[in-house]
């Protein structure tokens, strides 16, 4: 009954986290203060524009106007985007790519479902842009996760209904997204964080076919 395989792109398919946070601490220091990695957890799905809004929290800065804030954001991406310019394949997470083709093989439609707006640059830098059927991102999507939005056109691409969609996050906000779009779940992570996902593996070299058919 499963048809299509949604999958988030940070955490899942590729570990861009220590890139983010290493943007996002620059930038932090630069404003005169640090968060710590464990911090830094709490960004995971989160976007662009409201993680920021979560670090000036931590740094109790409250003076920034919405321009500012923009630039910051920008400042941020542009460390970000030089840093994940560098990427290779060797940075494809362990089993992503044979899981992806797998699905592929047995018939089902794969799509990417991310918040990033460079999900572009990550899937070509990685070359994985032929393995997926549709890409829905941070730039076409204007909901962010946990609403359904990023998920439900990822299946609407497929032209496949949400009940026969699986989705792969590696984020709470992710899982509860998928689950509002009244799609199945599978958490890439700790099943103590994830605990709303029908089932949970610690990465996509755990995960095979046959496991699909359990949920
Ligand atoms: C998510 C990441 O996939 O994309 C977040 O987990 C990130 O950490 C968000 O903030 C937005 O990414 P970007 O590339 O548009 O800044
Ligand atoms: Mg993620």
């Amino acid at each position: 009954n499963i048809k299509a395989c949604l999958f988030d792109l940070d955490g899942v398919i590729v570990d861009t986290a220590v890139y983010h946070y290493k943007a996002w601490k620059r930038l932090a220091n630069e404003m005169g203060f640090d968060f710590t990695e464990h911090q830094n957890e709490q960004l995971k799905g989160v976007s662009r524009m409201a993680s920021l809004e979560l670090i000036l929290g931590w740094g109790n800065v409250t003076n920034k106007t919405e321009a500012e804030k923009l630039e910051l954001a920008t400042r941020k991406n542009d460390w970000y985007t030089e840093m994940i310019g560098q990427m290779t394949p060797a940075e494809i997470l362990p089993g992503a790519r044979e899981f992806v083709q797998a699905c592929r093989d047995a018939g089902l439609k794969t799509a990417i479902g991310s918040a990033s707006k460079n999900t572009p640059t990550i899937l070509a830098k990685l070359e994985l842009l032929p393995l997926f059927d549709a890409v829905v991102d941070g730039n076409s999507v204007s909901i962010p996760k946990p609403d359904p939005e990023v998920f439900l056109k990822g299946a609407e691409e497929l032209n496949v209904e949400p009940s026969a969609c699986v989705v792969f996050e590696d984020a709470l906000a992710g899982i509860e997204a998928a689950i509002n779009g009244g799609m199945k779940t599978v958490g890439i992570g700790s099943p103590d964080m994830l605990t709303r996902a029908d089932m949970v593996v610690s990465g996509l070299d755990k995960m095979t076919l046959d496991i699909l058919d359990k949920l």
